[in-house]
């Protein structure tokens, strides 16, 4: 053996040995995690260079990104090597970071890939992440404590992760309730099917636990990430309030806002704002959004008025100046990093922390590789689609998991895991026995890719209309009322 490969197999086994034992990885310093990381991308260079079984080398990557992940969860930064952490460095909540580096998958509130035809990972997510998974039993606990047949969202996994809906549940079987906030960006003026997900789920979360609602319009975002002017923004929030609307929500137990509107005219917003940002640092906020230093300073102060509808004081007109009403957040993962960000300030300012439900994303109509966007017409079904339109870009555009010939799709049946006809469906088709009907014949053969589509197109078409039926209701005025800081009609 040469002396160099005889001082890498040293080199590997001293490396492998600081390795191993996983379990010390929690009680380490930021140093300490530091330096075991760089002995880790030793090791896997050494492997590399002696060209180790692929296993092996594929066990020390694996061990390599779990290892930045963790890094990057304790201080808030990338690993970097050569520039070990400053001292003051401080942790997240229970959340790891979201930047997705070196891994397969990447969720951030701006951009959603995976590389996998089946979607993102959303398991790995949930441990990336640190959120709990949406078990049967809490699916059964929902139904138990509301009396109402789970939505097939929760019931088909939709909604795959939370933090603290079980302390929730337990405050409100002991008459103690809650409230709900989501929010837009309001980059456009048309909103995508995904984009109603969950709007959809908290239509229904206000009528079976019969709470308030407040949903924010952050045209200030989208003007400080796009290149719209401020009334531009302020436009595409009025108009999206309006297909918001449009989903059913109760005028007497929902407010609306506009940022641009109901900053300037809360006092009460604004100091939640200002304690949000007094208490987080902007090495937070560079680790959990990958800001950098041309990042303009709206954008680094930005995450504080997410998180501020997070705490009940911000509504007074509301909650009459009461702190401790427990907030409850759905929305899609993609969102997850404000409300990390959130919990880990609220216990510091003195407020609850918000509890979160978790959707997966609505794919992409060219496959679940990354998620549906606004900006690219042909990827999406957008809420104002004429039927012909629906049916072009479904033919036309959505990804199929059939197979090449009638003859093959016949013998070896089609793959509905990867597609993308099959996933709507199971957004949008309520009837259970019917869905599993489908995946059956279309695995088997029996169903062809054309048939599928047929059937979603059938089932996307009045969908559709039917919400621009409704958002032709929508009036001036009823926008206006829903947007008009008011009391709201609720027991708590
Ligand atoms: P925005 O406008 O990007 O998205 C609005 C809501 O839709 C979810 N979403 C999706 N859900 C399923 N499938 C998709 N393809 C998909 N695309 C988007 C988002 O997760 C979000 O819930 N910064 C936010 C606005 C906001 C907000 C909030 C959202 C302010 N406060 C509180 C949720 C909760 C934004 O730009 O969302």
């Amino acid at each position: 053996m040469s002396e160099l490969s005889a001082g890498f197999l040293k080199n590997i086994k001293r490396v492998k040995k600081m390795t191993d034992s996983q379990e010390e990885v929690g009680a380490m310093t930021p140093l300490q995690l530091y330096e075991r990381l760089n002995a880790q991308g030793e090791q896997v260079r050494c492997l590399k260079t002696a060209k180790a079984e692929k296993a092996e080398i594929d066990v020390a990557v694996q061990l390599l990104l779990k290892l930045k992940t963790d890094y990057k969860h304790l201080t808030g930064q990338d690993y970097k090597a050569g520039c070990p952490p400053p001292e003051n460095v401080v942790n997240q909540d229970n959340g790891a970071a979201t930047d997705g580096i070196d891994e397969e998958d990447n969720v951030d509130p701006w951009n959603v890939s995976t590389s996998n035809a089946k979607g993102v990972d959303y398991d790995k997510l949930i441990v990336r992440f640190g959120s709990s998974k949406i078990e049967t039993e809490l699916v059964d606990r929902i139904e138990k404590v509301t009396g109402q047949k789970p939505h097939r969202f929760l019931r088909r996994g939709i909604f795959f992760s939370h933090r603290d809906m079980h302390q929730v549940l337990d405050a409100y079987e002991k008459n103690k309730s809650f409230y709900l906030y989501t929010g837009r960006g309001p980059s456009s003026e048309a909103m995508h099917v995904g984009h109603l997900i969950p709007f959809i789920f908290t239509k229904w979360l206000q009528d079976v636990f019969d709470i308030p609602l407040v949903i924010q319009l952050t045209d200030d975002e989208k003007y400080l990430w796009k290149d719209l002017a401020i009334e531009e923004c302020h436009r595409f929030a009025v108009e999206n309030a309006k297909d918001i609307i449009a989903c059913g929500f109760d005028v007497n137990k929902t407010f609306i806002f506009s940022d641009f509107d109901y900053m300037g005219s809360s006092p009460e917003f604004y100091r939640n704002v200002v304690k949000i940002q007094k208490h987080v640092t902007y090495n937070q906020v560079k680790g959990i959004f990958g800001f950098t230093d041309s990042d303009c300073i709206g954008k680094i102060s930005f995450p504080a008025i997410q998180a501020a509808p997070s705490f009940s004081n911000s509504f007074p007109q509301i909650f009459g100046g009461r702190k401790d009403v427990q907030c409850l957040i759905p929305c899609a993962i993609d969102q997850d990093p404000y409300f990390r960000m959130t919990r880990d300030v609220a216990p510091r300012i003195g407020y609850p922390k918000p509890a979160l439900l978790h959707s997966s994303f609505f794919p992409a109509l060219q496959g679940a590789q990354t998620k549906m966007s606004a900006s690219d017409a042909n990827s999406s079904i957008f809420l104002t689609d004429t039927p012909k339109q629906i049916k072009n870009k479904i033919n036309k555009h959505a990804f199929s998991g059939g197979k090449d010939t009638i003859e093959e799709h016949r013998k070896f049946g089609g793959n509905p895991d990867v597609d993308v006809s099959f996933m709507y469906l199971t957004f949008f088709l309520d009837d259970d026995e019917q869905l599993e009907k489908i995946k059956q014949d279309y695995s088997s053969g029996a169903l062809l890719t054309g048939e599928l589509k047929k059937i979603l197109i059938e089932t996307l078409q009045p969908m559709i209309a039917q919400h621009q039926e409704r958002r032709k209701q929508v009036t001036e005025e009823t926008v206006k009322q829903f947007m008009t800081p008011r009391p709201l009609n609720f027991k708590l």
